[in-house]
């Protein structure tokens, strides 16, 4: 097991470049499972679940290889040519969900799938039905099995579909499932969220006709057959906004680069309220944090509300804040597990069902500490580097997850964070 060491109290300062966007990255290699062609990912960032992904379409048949490009970005090369399986193994749709996603293409190329269903994980019991009903709405015949699902769809034809819940996942599986349909599908109640864009930037890439992305309806016509694309993922917001709140918790000066500041408003403007100075440009943000944040509320909501997975990041950020700060999680169950590990290093943190009370304190103090998912993993990180003396988190694999490098990060901003393997 691998595990950081921080000492904490160092102001960050210096210029760090944003990866690409985990959640954008995901999707998309699914959607290859759909091209007849190679399809290059630029900017694709070295993350666990990316690892997975690659490993599932591996096994799946399917050639995966990283590389770097001339002006030295990593990449991914995927070529599903030769893919010939529509079973997702049990052991790698277990250690990561978002294998759902592969559900659409599977059934728009093979007509057919064989998945066990995904885990639930730290955050909540992550139902399917949205994916499901909607998968279903567009013709697929899909019978869940004990503990499996199998679905099948001689050909798919486009239809209405509306969502009860903007569900990222379900709108993306929903697109991926329409491109090859016969006729149109329209998306109502979709999510909104960046990614979406993306998704459907890509998938127009290879040759889908996809409109609406980003607003409430998606229309898809479907078309016969899609090719390869060359594509550049949009940078990642949530490790855009993770860096902002850690150049506000130490009361540091941080340039974020290659980011996308409309894509983190709503942090932003939360920054603000708090008392950090904040410059926008154009792929760039500056963050001057306070001497010390003031508190306030947070509500977290589909984009472009505040997004849930910057919430544990929010609630390390109260802890040192300057009065009482009210958290309102609307997404998920069950994501404030961070709370009892902050409250060993003093945070004052009251749980009421979706809502968590923060009292902030003047310091927190370090301590051992683990994470149990990757934004909490994230949160705790950020209260090490703000707490008087040493913390040590363990659980960095859920960090790996979702951040590329995040101690080389912060180390490159002057945090005094190690990682160190631990033999037990
Ligand atoms: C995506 O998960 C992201 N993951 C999550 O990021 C993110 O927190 C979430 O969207 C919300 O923004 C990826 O993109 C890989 P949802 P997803 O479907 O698609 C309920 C991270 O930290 N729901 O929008 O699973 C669900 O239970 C991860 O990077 C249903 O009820 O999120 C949840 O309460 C964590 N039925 C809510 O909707 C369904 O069929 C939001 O889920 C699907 C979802």
């Amino acid at each position: 097991m691998e595990k950081y060491v921080i000492t904490g109290r160092r102001k960050l300062s210096g210029t760090i470049r944003m990866s690409g966007a985990k959640n954008a990255v995901l999707p998309m290699l699914a959607s290859t499972v759909l091209a007849g062609e190679p399809c290059r990912i630029i900017d694709s960032p070295r993350l666990r679940d990316v690892q997975v992904m690659s490993d599932i379409l591996s096994q799946l048949g399917s050639v995966v290889r990283r590389y770097e490009t001339d002006d030295g970005r990593k990449a991914l090369l995927v070529d599903t040519t030769s893919m010939a399986e529509y079973e997702v193994p049990e052991p790698l749709m277990r250690e990561m969900r978002s294998s759902i996603f592969l559900m659409g293409p599977l059934l728009g190329r093979f007509g057919k799938v064989r998945l066990s269903y995904p885990g639930g994980c730290a955050i909540g019991p992550r139902p399917i039905d949205l994916h499901l009903r909607g998968l279903r709405s567009l013709g697929a015949v899909i019978r869940e099995m004990h503990g499996y699902i199998l679905a099948e769809a001689r050909d798919l034809k486009g239809s209405e579909i509306h969502l009860d819940f903007p569900s990222v996942g379900a709108t993306e599986n929903i697109m991926m499932a329409a491109v090859l349909a016969t006729g149109s599908t329209a998306i109502r109640n979709a999510a909104k969220e960046p990614e979406i864009i993306d998704m459907q930037n890509f998938l127009n890439g290879m040759g889908a006709r996809i409109r609406g992305a980003g607003t409430d309806v998606i229309r898809i016509d479907g078309v016969k057959r899609l090719s390869g694309v060359d594509y550049h993922v949009i940078p990642d917001r949530i490790e855009t906004g993770t860096f902002m709140i850690a150049a506000a918790m130490t009361g540091g000066e941080v340039c974020i680069e290659n980011c996308i500041p409309e894509h983190v408003e709503s942090v932003t403007a939360k920054l603000r309220e708090v008392g950090a100075e904040i410059k926008e440009e154009k792929d760039r943000i500056l963050v001057r944090g306070p001497s010390r944040p003031r508190a306030v509320d947070f509500k977290t909501l589909p984009y472009p509300g505040f997004p849930t997975d910057m919430q544990p990041q929010a609630m390390a950020l109260m802890c040192v804040a300057d009065g009482i700060s009210v958290i309102t999680e609307t997404i998920f169950e069950s994501r404030f597990n961070q709370a009892e590990e902050l409250r060993r290093m003093g945070a004052g943190i009251k749980i009421e069902g979706r809502t968590a009370v923060v009292r902030g304190v003047e310091t927190l103090f370090g301590a051992t500490v683990e994470a149990y998912d990757l934004r909490g993993g994230a949160s705790l990180t950020l209260a090490g580097l703000a707490a008087e003396g040493i913390t040590t988190i363990e659980g960095v694999q859920h960090m790996d997850r979702g951040y590329d490098g995040l101690d080389r990060k912060l180390a490159a901003l002057g945090a005094c964070i190690e990682r160190i393997r631990e033999d037990r």
